[in-house]
């Protein structure tokens, strides 16, 4: 039997929101499992026997202990920090579970992910797509108004989410949480009701953008082009080297061409759909 699931790529974050918030994103990971004799695993460019340590190998022994044939399709850039292991271990996770005919409940599947991962904003994305804040190991799903668009810059470097958590301070200020508090409040309700004076109120981040900045100064300049061509919030997709911005419909093209030049020609500039759907 064949297990087939897909899972979407998320920006983590969104801002003020860290480790909490994240959007699934339409560029999604699809994962095919079928019971083997011994492991493989087929991906563009990369058919191999994996690693035990491997992430797909330790997503498919969440559920089974059977070898697996595991054929892997993504279209999530990797350690861009758009959430491309949660996409894989969320896809790897419910592929592995149909292949021996099991079909896991979400809230099940979601545990486990993000119990891989280490933290839960991604892995709620993925699980639950749309925009979902992750409360005390429970996801809270959020409204997102129609009005509002999403452009991603996306650098060609890339930073691991490793490198770019070594550099996180060991404790914020009253004054930073408070500042966190209100932008992430802002955010919420911005995004609710497609409200641009209340995003710009989410604008700014002075607890992990800032740590991070020196890691990849481009993901600055992408979100300052961004805001300067119009769009009403941007900010790191997880733990970077990618831009988010949230914008209207009217001002999307002005984005992507900012974002673009500021590439200038090392990277991509999307702009997808937001993921209604989590896993499928
Ligand atoms: N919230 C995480 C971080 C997302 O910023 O480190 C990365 O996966």
């Amino acid at each position: 039997m064949i297990g087939r699931a897909s899972a979407p790529a998320s920006s983590a974050n969104l801002g003020p929101g860290f480790d909490v918030l994240a959007l699934a994103l339409e560029l999604r990971c699809v994962v095919n499992a079928t019971v083997a004799d011994d492991w493989f695993v087929t991906e563009p460019g990369r058919d191999r026997v994996p690693r035990d340590d491997e992430l797909v190998v330790r997503a498919a022994r969440a559920v089974t202990d059977s070898p697996l044939n595991i054929e892997i399709d993504s279209a999530v850039p990797i350690g861009r920090g758009l959430g491309s292991s949660a996409a894989l271990t969320t896809a790897t996770v419910a592929a592995a579970a149909r292949a021996i005919g099991d079909e896991l409940e979400l809230a099940d599947l979601f545990a486990r992910v993000s119990g891989l991962e280490g933290h839960a904003d991604n892995a709620a994305a993925a699980v639950y797509g749309g925009l979902v804040a992750s409360a005390d190991g429970r996801p809270v799903r959020l409204r997102v108004h129609p009005s509002l668009s999403i452009v991603v810059g996306v650098p060609e470097a890339k930073l691991s989410t490793g490198t770019a958590r070594s550099v996180l301070p060991e404790s914020v200020s009253v004054e930073g949480l408070v500042g966190a508090v209100a932008r992430t409040v802002a955010f919420v309700a911005g995004m609710r009701d497609g409200d641009p004076s209340v995003l710009r109120l989410a604008r700014g981040e002075d607890i992990h953008e800032v740590a991070r900045a020196s890691l990849s100064p481009v993901t600055g300049r992408l979100i300052e082009a961004a805001i300067d061509a119009g769009a009403h919030h941007a900010a790191w997709s997880g733990a970077g080297p990618s831009a988010l911005a949230v914008v209207d419909e009217t001002a999307v093209e002005a984005v992507c061409d900012a974002m673009t030049e500021v590439l200038d020609g090392e990277g991509e500039v999307l702009t997808p759909e937001i993921a209604a759907d989590g896993v499928v």
